[in-house]
C-alpha cells in the first residue's frame, strides 16, 4: 500500500485544490482534505466527493474557492448545517468548519461546537476515514494521521478511533459502515470494535430505515455480498433488520433426514451470481428467491423435507419486506417478485423432456427478464455433487438453447395479442364482458400451445370456431372490422 509524496500531490494537484490552498492561506485558517477522498488515494480507488474541513469557518472559504473559480463554479450554502458546497466539472467539494460533537442518547443529532483539527477527526468513524492531508502552501501535502489509520489501511484493518462503544452509540449506522467496509474493500473488523456492534446492536433502531437499506445496498453490490451478511448475522444486526434472511437459517433433522441450511444456500446463490452480474435487484432476487421456505416447509414420511409453492409464497411476501425495509415499491420491487415467483420454472424445464409449449410460457411469463432468470437458476446450482451440477448446466444450456429457437420463430418476449380485445368486441358486438377475456386467454394459450401460430390471421379464425363453440355470432364479416 506504499504510496509516494510524488503520488499523493498528484492527487491533490487539481486547480480547485490549489485555489483551496491559496484562499485558506491569504484567511489564515488551517485547511485540509479529509475523510473519504483521502483513504481513497491510498486504496488506490476513484473519489469524486471532497471533503475540506476548515479550522474556521467552511462557508467563508467556499466563498473564496467559488470567487476564485468564477462561472466555472457552482456555490451552494446550507446556512442551517454550516456547510457549503462548491461544483466544479465532476469535482464535487463540501466544506465544513472543524467541529466537536457531542450526542444524546436517542438521536443521531449531535450538539455540535467549533474545534480543532484534531476534536474534528476524534468524531469520524474510523481510522481509515479519518486521515487528513493538508493544504495549506507551507505544508501541502502532509498527511495528519493521529489514529494509526495508515497502519490499518496495511492490516487491512476496520476500527474505530475512539472507544467503539462511543463511536456507535454516537451514530449507529456506523455499525452498517463498518461491515459495509469490510465487504466492500475486503477488510477485516478489528475484535474490539466489532464486539462493539454486538453490545450496540439494538441502537441501529434509531436509524433510518433508508439509510440502512443504502447500506444494504452496497453490501449487496460488493465483490462478495456474503461477507457483509454473514457479518450482520453475526453481529446480531441481521434479526433486526431483515428477520425473514434470519429465518432461512438452520439445519432440521427428521427420521435421519435433514434438509440444507438455506441461509447459507442463498449466500452461495447470492456470491455465484454476484460473479456474473452487477444488477442491483437481480443480485436482491437472489437474496429473496429462497425467503418463502421457511413459510412452505413441512415434513413428508415419503417424500422428506418439501418447500412445496416456496416460489409463489416467497414473490407474495416480496412487497411487504420492500415496503418494510423502505426499498423502492416500484417496477424494482415487481422485477424481484417475478423472478422469486419463476425461479424454480428453468430447474423443472431441464429435469424434463423439454417441450416448446413450456418453453413458449416461460418466455411469456418473463418477457424481457429471461436472460435474468437464467442467470439467477444457473447461479442456484449449488450442490455439492460434481455429477448433479454438471447435468443441470448442461440441461440449462439445452432450456437455453431451446428458448433462443423459439424466440427466433415465435417472438413470444414481448408478446402482444394478434387480435386485440378491441377487435373480439367489434366482431361479435359485445361490450367489455367476461367472453372477450375468455376468447383473448384462448388465443394466447393456442399460441403457446403451439396450436395456431402467433399471426393474425390464424389468431382471427381460431377465434371464430371457438366463440361459435360459445354460441357467439360475428355481426361483421370483415376481418378489418
Ligand atoms: N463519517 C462518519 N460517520 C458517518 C458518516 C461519515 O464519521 N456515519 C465521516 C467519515 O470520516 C467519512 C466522511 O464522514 O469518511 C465522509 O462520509 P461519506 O461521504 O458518507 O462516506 P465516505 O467515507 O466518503 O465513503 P462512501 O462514499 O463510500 O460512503
Amino acid at each position: 500500500m506504499y504510496i509516494s509524496e510524488e503520488e499523493i500531490l498528484e492527487h491533490i494537484s487539481a486547480r480547485p485544490f490549489r485555489l483551496v490552498s491559496e484562499a485558506a492561506d491569504e484567511m489564515g485558517v488551517e485547511t485540509y482534505v479529509i475523510g473519504g477522498y483521502v483513504r481513497d488515494i491510498f486504496l488506490n480507488r476513484p473519489s469524486k466527493d471532497i471533503d475540506i474541513v476548515v479550522v474556521g469557518s467552511g462557508i467563508e472559504l467556499a466563498k473564496q474557492v467559488a470567487a476564485k473559480l468564477g462561472r466555472r463554479a457552482q456555490l451552494a450554502v446550507f446556512k442551517n448545517f454550516g456547510t457549503a458546497q462548491v461544483k466544479c466539472g465532476d469535482l464535487e467539494l463540501e466544506f465544513v468548519g472543524a467541529r466537536r460533537e457531542s450526542y444524546s442518547h436517542d438521536s443521531r443529532k449531535p450538539i455540535v461546537e467549533d474545534g480543532t483539527l484534531e476534536d474534528d477527526q476524534n468524531r469520524r468513524d474510523f481510522t481509515i476515514n479519518a486521515l487528513a492531508l493538508c493544504l495549506n502552501k507551507a505544508r501541502y501535502g502532509e498527511l495528519v494521521d493521529p489514529f494509526g489509520g495508515l497502519d490499518d489501511m496495511e492490516e487491512l484493518t476496520i476500527r474505530t478511533p475512539l472507544d467503539p462503544d462511543i463511536t456507535f452509540s454516537d451514530d449507529p449506522l456506523r455499525m452498517m459502515r463498518a461491515i459495509r467496509f469490510a465487504t466492500q474493500l475486503g477488510f477485516f473488523i478489528d475484535p474490539l470494535t466489532f464486539d462493539a456492534i454486538i453490545r450496540n446492536r439494538q441502537r441501529i433502531e434509531i436509524i433510518s430505515k433508508e439509510r440502512i437499506a443504502d447500506e444494504l445496498n452496497k453490501i449487496v453490490l460488493s465483490p462478495k455480498p456474503s461477507v457483509g451478511f454473514k457479518l450482520l448475522d453475526a453481529s446480531g444486526l441481521l434479526p433486526l433488520i431483515f428477520p425473514e434472511l434470519c429465518a432461512l437459517k438452520g439445519i432440521e433433522t427428521r427420521e435421519g433426514i435433514g434438509h440444507k441450511d438455506n441461509f447459507a444456500h442463498t449466500l452461495m446463490v447470492l456470491d455465484r451470481l454476484s460473479r456474473t452480474t452487477d444488477n442491483l435487484w437481480l443480485r436482491w432476487a437472489a437474496l429473496f428467491h429462497d425467503i418463502g421456505k421457511p413459510a412452505t416447509k413441512r415434513f413428508d414420511a415419503r417424500l422428506g423435507w418439501t418447500f412445496h409453492n416456496h416460489n409463489f409464497i416467497g414473490a407474495k411476501m416480496v412487497p411487504n419486506i420492500f415496503r418494510k425495509m423502505k426499498l423502492p415499491m416500484n417496477e424494482k420491487m415487481k422485477y424481484v417478485q417475478k423472478l422469486v415467483d419463476l425461479h424454480m420454472r428453468p430447474i423443472v424445464l431441464s429435469d424434463e423432456e423439454v417441450t416448446d409449449s413450456a418453453i413458449r410460457r416461460l418466455l411469456f411469463d418473463a418477457g424481457d427478464d429471461i436472460d435474468d432468470l437464467m442467470l439467477l437458476c444457473e447461479a442456484d446450482i449449488t450442490s455439492k455433487n460434481p455429477d448433479k451440477v454438471r447435468r443441470f448446466l448442461a440441461n440449462f444450456q439445452i432450456v437455453r438453447s431451446k428458448l433462443a429457437e423459439i424466440e427466433e420463430k415465435d417472438r413470444i418476449r414481448n408478446f402482444q395479442p394478434p387480435v386485440t380485445g378491441e377487435e373480439i368486441m367489434c366482431t361479435f358486438g359485445l361490450e367489455p364482458s367476461r367472453p372477450v377475456g375468455v376468447l383473448k386467454e384462448a388465443i394466447k394459450n393456442a399460441i403457446l400451445d403451439g396450436i395456431i401460430p402467433n399471426e393474425h390471421d390464424a389468431a382471427y379464425q381460431f377465434m371464430l370456431s371457438r366463440a361459435q363453440k360459445m354460441g357467439l355470432m360475428p355481426v361483421k364479416s370483415d376481418p378489418e372490422c
